[in-house]
């Protein structure tokens, strides 16, 4: 018995010990079974590879293998080897894209086990690139996404009809694709995802119909498709219901209310997921949504929807997101309180009906929106106060409520329970922070956005709590204050975009070269009184505004900043000449302002490429010759007014500067003719030559100044675009501005410039005649040729300038008649021919007998009202009181002309933006800045 056990241990042990050796040799015997890919398939993927152009060598593991089906980027079968899946959608943990140089090859087409064909992370930069048509031969696919930046060209092959067993369909971003006809989709029985974003369907009239035949379809996006309005036959509506249907975007395209709400609510009963924005959605929001209960997305922004909130959404029970922003709602917020609460006490968690004219105040029980993490009410007209039921919101990470009319004080108690906020916007309302020094935020803000909320006058110690923002705006906050030096310090993440402009911060700023953010950052401390030296900071891609402050010292600080695209340190007490590193950091500007300091020495010399395009250095002692050095940059903008620059205008100017809107040279020492290549800048409207010692004519050629010679402006403003540090959607433009004598008087355009249209040429040794041909500069505003040796007559058809509201032509030598047409110009505001040698009657219009008598004075042969003098031969004498008190009238007339002009443009060209930019209420702004 014992002997038995002992004997069947052994050869348990034996069997175990056999075991143990044999899997210790099981992995070479597997190993021969091991996949394997196909030869064939081997050579064809590496023509694809080749034909594919691999320049960042992204493919590069693909030799080292033998075995394909190890590659990256493909998977096999695991019994037949056939290469199953060309996957590129993770090829490197980095890179979200790949650039390629070449072509999708044919040679896949050797893959006639491929079920899975996921191209969306390849970036073909060759141009016109074929929709590859063999794809349609690859019989077994199911999955094919072209997403994103394929970049293919042409018609999408009706070969893919013949795919039977697609699902998943993906032309995403195929903004050079078209299709005249969907009706390859009939045949894909299985298709559940479509995506044909960017694909023109302009000529496809049927594709509802079309699409309707595809039963199994779950998943629609037709985004920037150019899609045709829906023409539905009532006949058979039922045809239409999409019955598995769980998500459509129609977004951008210009379908109309009819158009799509007509088959939208007949759907069945599974859609959950709606967006509809940037379409032509008129009319107030349909009561038929509350038939869709199953929506829980419904995005229906940038349209045009108008009166308020509707009831029926609380009868959305599911409802996760509502976007209605930039429409035209209006009405209370919120009119319905029981609507609200049904929607607040349910799903919802992202709410933005941002950029309406919603009023009202925000009530007190939005703070049982337990579950919202995102509320955008920006831009609207909300008034009233913040309730302090917001600090409720737990799960709250987003609050915006920038640009409304809300007032009050902010307090610790609306902050109390925000523990999840990371963004916080509150700017441009009226609100007062007042919150304990002694309380401790529960959040850590990412961006805290208050501008215009008052902090002051000392510097928030709040602020000291939070360690992970990297924006920060509290300009306008009222703090009159030095920067503490923990300020500097709080960042653990790095500042990138730091607003303290208008405030009455005091004292000298640290050297920052350790603070900032390394990429795009931006600095405004504008409008302070800082002084000391400019700062120290970090090289990075600047926008710095330091401008209204008292900054001495030379530029030299700036040497070490890397890239300065928009710089501004004008109005402050800065010295010296142009250092240097100017030579290498002036190439990285776009804007450069400089004025209002004591600068002196040459401009400096831009090295390589100039990227500038708007160069003012007004008022301060700069000499030499002009320009030379930024020849080559093309810019849209320079004032050099007021310094000490001499030579003559060379006579490059109109040809390397043909882009210049605004030209002010204006109190320098420059001598010499007016170059008449200055006819070639086709963009020009602002021309101020003045206070110069320039002689020579007026050229001729005026007339070719296209800008001048139109009554209308396509923009209101020169802006340029500023890189966004950080990523945040917000808008941040760089709006320039220009210093115009305007009535005498210097004034600065900065939201209107484009409407600004003048030629000051005053104070010169102008000689020859003014060229008829200024004439046909029909949206001249402005002429002033005053104080020059011009002679010569009046052009008779200087009553087409018909928007003339300045005209000064005294301190000529010009003779002859004032020209009837000069009566013409009814919105002439100021008119000067006083010191002429002009003659005979003063033509009567209401407009130029309500002049001073001082615009006609020193012409010794005029006569006539106003003047005192009666014309020889005069019988009828005009009753003075009909001239009546014209001026303050035409000032006004004029106003309300041009902010109609500007309006008019901008509503016709903008459409729904120009209401946006009406917004701005830049109609107080005409006048002023
Ligand atoms: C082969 O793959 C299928 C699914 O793709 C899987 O179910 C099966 O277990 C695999 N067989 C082996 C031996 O790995
Ligand atoms: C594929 O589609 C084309 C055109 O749609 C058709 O002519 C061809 O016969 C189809 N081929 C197969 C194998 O179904
Ligand atoms: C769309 O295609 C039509 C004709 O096929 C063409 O006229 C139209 O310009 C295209 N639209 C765009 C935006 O490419
Ligand atoms: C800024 O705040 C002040 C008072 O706090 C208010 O009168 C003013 O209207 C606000 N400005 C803007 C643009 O919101
Ligand atoms: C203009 O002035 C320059 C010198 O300043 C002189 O050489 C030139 O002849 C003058 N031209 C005319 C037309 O008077
Ligand atoms: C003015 O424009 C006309 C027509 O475009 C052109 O022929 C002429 O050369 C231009 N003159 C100047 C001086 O630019």
């Amino acid at each position: 018995m014992n002997m038995m056990i002992a004997f069947q241990l052994k050869q348990h042990v034996l069997f175990l010990v056999m075991l143990v050796i044999g899997s210790m040799m099981l992995p070479p015997l597997l190993a021969t079974f091991e996949i394997q890919c196909i030869d064939r398939e081997r050579q064809a993927l590496l023509k694809f590879k080749q034909d594919l152009g691999d320049v960042a060598g992204v493919l590069s593991s693909w030799e080292s293998h033998q075995d394909c089906c190890k590659w990256r980027g493909i998977r096999c079968d695991n019994e037949t080897n056939h290469v199953t899946a060309l996957d590129f959608s993770r090829l490197t943990d980095s890179a979200r894209w790949h650039v390629f140089d070449g072509e999708i090859s044919s040679s896949l087409l050797e893959l006639q086990h491929l079920n899975h064909l996921d191209l969306s992370d390849i970036l073909l930069t060759a141009t016109k690139i074929k929709f590859p048509e063999f794809i349609g031969h690859l019989s077994r696919l199911k999955y094919i996404d072209l997403s994103g930046g394929v970049g293919f060209e042409g018609a999408i092959p009706q070969q893919l009809g013949n795919l039977s067993e697609l699902q998943h369909l993906d032309l995403g971003g195929s903004y050079y694709v078209y299709t005249t006809s969907l009706d390859w989709l009939y045949t894909l029985h299985s298709l559940e995802y479509l995506d044909l974003s960017g694909v023109n369907l302009s000529q496809v009239t049927n594709w509802l119909p079309a699409l309707a035949k595809v039963p199994s379809l779950r998943e629609l996006h037709l985004s920037v498709c150019h899609l045709p309005e829906i023409i539905l036959s009532s006949s058979r509506p039922t045809m239409m219901n999409f019955s598995s249907l769980a998500i459509l975007d129609l977004s951008r395209n210009y379908l109309s209310p009819h158009s799509i709400y007509s088959w939208m609510f007949n759907l069945s009963g599974s859609i959950s997921y709606v967006d509809l924005s940037s379409n032509s959605l008129q009319g107030s929001i349909p009561d038929a949504f509350q038939n869709i209960p199953s929506l829980s997305y419904l995005d229906m922004s940038y349209n045009e929807i108008e009166g308020g909130i509707p009831r029926l959404f609380g009868n959305l029970s599911l409802l996760e997101t509502l976007n209605l922003a930039y429409n035209n709602l209006y009405g209370e917020f919120p009119h319905f309180p029981e609507v609200m609460k049904n929607l607040f006490e349910r799903k919802l968690k992202h709410l933005d009906i941002s950029w309406n004219r919603l009023n009202g105040s925000i009530p007190e029980d939005i703070g049982n929106l337990f579950n919202l993490k995102f509320l955008d009410l920006s831009d609207n007209r909300l008034s009233g106060t913040l309730p302090e039921s917001i600090g409720r919101l737990s799960k709250l990470e987003v609050l915006y409520l920038r640009s409304n009319h809300l007032e009050g004080i902010i307090s610790e108690v609306h902050l109390f329970n925000l523990s999840m906020l990371r963004e916080l916007d509150l700017s441009f309302n009226s609100f007062q922070f007042k919150i304990n020094s002694c309380f401790v935020p529960p959040f850590q803000l990412e961006s805290i956005q208050l501008a215009n909320c008052t902090q002051g006058p000392q510097f928030p110690e709040w602020l000291r709590t939070q360690h992970n923002f990297s924006d920060i705006d509290m300009s306008r906050a009222q703090i009159s204050d030095t920067i503490p030096a923990w300020f500097w310090d709080l960042s653990s993440v790095g500042l990138s975009f730091l607003n303290f402009s208008h405030n009455h911060l005091y004292g000298k700023l640290p050297d920052l070269t350790s603070k900032f953010f390394p990429h795009h950052a931006l600095l405004d401390l504008s409008s302070n009184n800082l002084e000391g030296t400019l700062p120290l900071l970090p090289p990075s891609n600047w926008s710095l505004n330091l401008s209204q402050n008292r900054f001495s010292g030379s530029l030299e600080s700036l040497c070490n900043s890397g890239d300065l695209s928009h710089l501004d340190v004008s109005d402050n007490l800065l010295t010296g000449q142009f250092p240097d590193c100017f030579q290498h950091i002036g190439s990285s500007f776009i804007t450069l302002n400089l004025a209002n300091n004591n600068l002196s020495g040459s401009i400096f010399p831009v090295s390589s490429h100039c990227y500038l395009q708007s160069l003012n250095l007004r008022n301060n002692s700069f000499a030499g010759e002009l320009l030379q050095s930024l020849r080559d940059c093309n810019l849209q903008v320079i004032d050099l007014g007021k310094n000490k620059l001499s030579g003559s205008i060379p006579a490059w100017i109109g040809d390397n500067w043909s882009d210049l809107v605004v030209l002010s040279l204006r109190s320098n020492d420059l001598y010499g003719e007016i170059p008449s290549s200055i006819c070639h800048m086709t963009q020009l409207q602002i021309l101020d030559l003045s206070l110069n010692k320039i002689n020579g004519t007026i050229p001729k050629c005026l007339n070719n100044l296209t800008a001048m010679a139109q009554e209308q402006s396509s923009t209101l403003t020169i802006s340029y675009g500023m890189i966004t540090p950080n990523g945040r959607s917000l808008k941040l433009d760089y709006d320039d501005s220009a210093i115009i004598m305007w009535k005498g008087v210097e004034s600065e355009y900065k939201s209107t410039l484009r409407l600004v249209k003048t030629i000051d040429l005053s104070r010169n040794h102008l000689t020859g005649e003014i060229p008829n041909e200024i004439t046909s500069l029909v949206g001249l505003v402005s002429l002033n040729l005053s104080r020059n040796f011009i002679a010569g007559s009046i052009p008779p058809q200087i009553g087409q300038l018909h928007l003339l509201d300045f005209l000064d032509l005294s301190g000529n030598k010009l003779s002859g008649v004032i020209p009837m047409s000069l009566s013409h110009l009814t919105y002439i505001g100021v008119l000067n021919l006083s010191y002429n040698n002009l003659s005979g009657r003063i033509p009567s219009s209401t407009q130029l007998q309500s002049f001073d008598v001082s615009a006609y004075k020193g012409n010794s042969g005029l006569c006539g009202p106003p003047m005192t003098n009666t014309c020889p031969g005069d019988e009828v004498i005009l009753n003075p009181e009909k001239t009546g008190h014209h001026d303050e009238e035409d000032t006004l007339i004029t106003t309300g002309f041009y902010i109609s002009l500007g309006l008019g443009f901008v509503f016709g060209f903008w459409g729904t933006c120009g209401s946006l930019l009406f917004k701005k209420s830049w109609r107080h702004t005409f006048f002023k800045v």
